[in-house]
């Protein structure tokens, strides 16, 4: 029998299913000989499309119609049929702000966060990201890899397709490079995208106590180019407790000279102004943006800068200060929904917590939630080209929910209703 994932002919029918494409109306969903339109979006919430036939051929969706005006036979001639039985259809998931590699834990932090102690506090004491800096040196890459299978196992099982994963926790050329090639490992051994992403400037390391400027240098001179052939993007944090407006300029030059795109953690503790500059320049995200202004919002919209939101930091770190969030809707900036699953200000390890989080702690519409963890998060990452809706040319990356309407995808804490996904045209085990 012939491997479908070898053969870019192999088709796939997926009947009967109720779809949430996530597209825009008027997305052209097929094509007739000529090429012209044959069925368009029609503007329903979650680009819903109920009673359809999705047709992909190899690793990509080729057509999606009604069920009524899908009669290609030709087409149905040795392919695969899916049965959905009523089931729905959507994009796969995308995480796009992970800290999924790091070392050891800081479940004696949290104690003491649950005691009084600040996050800034602990960071200020050394502890924090450098706690976890240095559990990251002492793990060889092999455990490294190791530790985030476990971590990544349940967002697989949530019909996470791609995940974003940061470096950050090395912050030195060596230990940065690991964990980076430890995020690759990752992909090759676990049937998920990722993109890895340099976050060398996350914190000072102790070489570098009192001599952040130092550190900076390095970061540009040293580790992004030599990390450039290993990452899509370069993150840095600013913030009173690690890295001001200028330094981070800094990096964001040198990533724009080594041709790698930028975001940003912003605004997450105080308002540090970097979210616009950084829009500006093209960002691809800014992210927590929880000390974002209203007069930001309109700086953003201009850009096409997503604004990410990470509704488990605000949790964890009991948070009261709440991102703009009607303002940015009015702005109509692209908000994605992440889990920044990180050992320390968001051990969170569900795509679909941080979609009900981002309902219930920041009044997200579940449709909004789910934009946020598909079209908008795939535009965060810059493969809104290829993934993030279910439309013609598209990566075949799909989640079959069991659920009688798209908002319980979100619904219910604790439960994944995902009964199987797709990547690449191929079924994920
Ligand atoms: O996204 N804000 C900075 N970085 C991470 C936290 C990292 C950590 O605490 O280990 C974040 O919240
Ligand atoms: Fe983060």
């Amino acid at each position: 029998m012939t491997n479908p994932m070898h053969n870019p002919d192999h088709i796939l029918i997926f009947r009967g299913f109720r779809l949430a494409t996530l597209a825009a109306p008027g997305t052209i969903l097929a094509r007739d000989e000529q090429g012209k339109s044959r069925f368009r979006q029609p503007n329903r919430p979650y680009g819903l499309v109920e009673d359809s036939v999705l047709c992909v051929r190899g690793e990509n969706i080729e057509w999606i119609l009604p069920t009524g005006l899908a009669v290609r036979e030709p087409l149905y001639a040795g392919a695969e049929i899916i049965e959905g039985c009523g089931r729905w259809l959507t994009p796969g998931l995308i995480d796009c702000h992970t800290h999924l590699i790091y070392g050891g834990n800081r479940a004696e932090e949290w104690e003491a966060r649950l005691r009084g102690a600040s996050y800034e506090e602990i960071a200020r004491a050394g502890g924090g990201i450098l706690s976890t800096m240095r559990a990251t040196r002492a793990a060889s890459e092999d455990d490294l890899v190791a530790l985030a299978k476990r971590r990544i196992a349940p967002l697989i099982r949530e019909g996470v397709t791609t995940i974003e994963i940061k470096s950050g926790y090395g912050l030195d050329l060596e230990s940065e490079l690991k964990m980076l090639r430890a995020a690759h490992r990752l992909a090759e051994e676990v049937d998920i995208h990722v993109e890895p992403t340099l976050l060398a400037a996350h914190a000072i390391p102790p070489e570098f106590a009192q001599a952040a400027d130092d550190y900076i240098a390095y970061v540009c001179k040293e580790i992004i180019p030599a990390a450039s052939s290993l990452c899509t993007a370069v993150d840095a944090f600013c913030e009173r407790i690690a890295f001001s407006v200028p330094q981070i300029e800094r990096v964001f030059d040198a990533a724009e000279a080594a041709g790698l795109p930028i975001k940003v953690h912003a605004e997450q503790l105080s308002r540090t102004g970097i979210a616009i500059i950084a829009a500006d320049r093209g960002a691809l995200s800014v992210d927590h943006i929880e000390y974002l202004t209203i007069e930001d919002c309109k700086i953003l919209a201009d850009s096409g800068t997503v604004a990410t939101l990470l509704p488990g930091a605000y949790y964890y770190l009991r948070e009261t200060q709440m991102p703009p969030i009607e303002t940015l809707r009015a702005d109509g900036v692209p908000m994605a929904v992440s889990t920044d699953a990180n050992p320390g200000s968001s051990p969170l390890l569900s795509l679909l917590t941080a979609g009900n989080m981002a309902c219930v702690q920041y009044g997200l519409t579940p449709e909004e939630a789910l934009q946020g963890m598909t079209c908008h998060a795939a535009r965060a990452l810059g493969l809104e080209e290829s993934l993030g809706t279910l439309e013609p040319g598209k990566l075949a990356d799909l989640a079959i929910w069991d659920v009688e309407t798209p908002a319980e995808i979100v619904y219910a804490l604790g439960y994944a209703p995902c009964v199987g996904s797709y990547r690449g045209g191929r079924k994920r085990t």
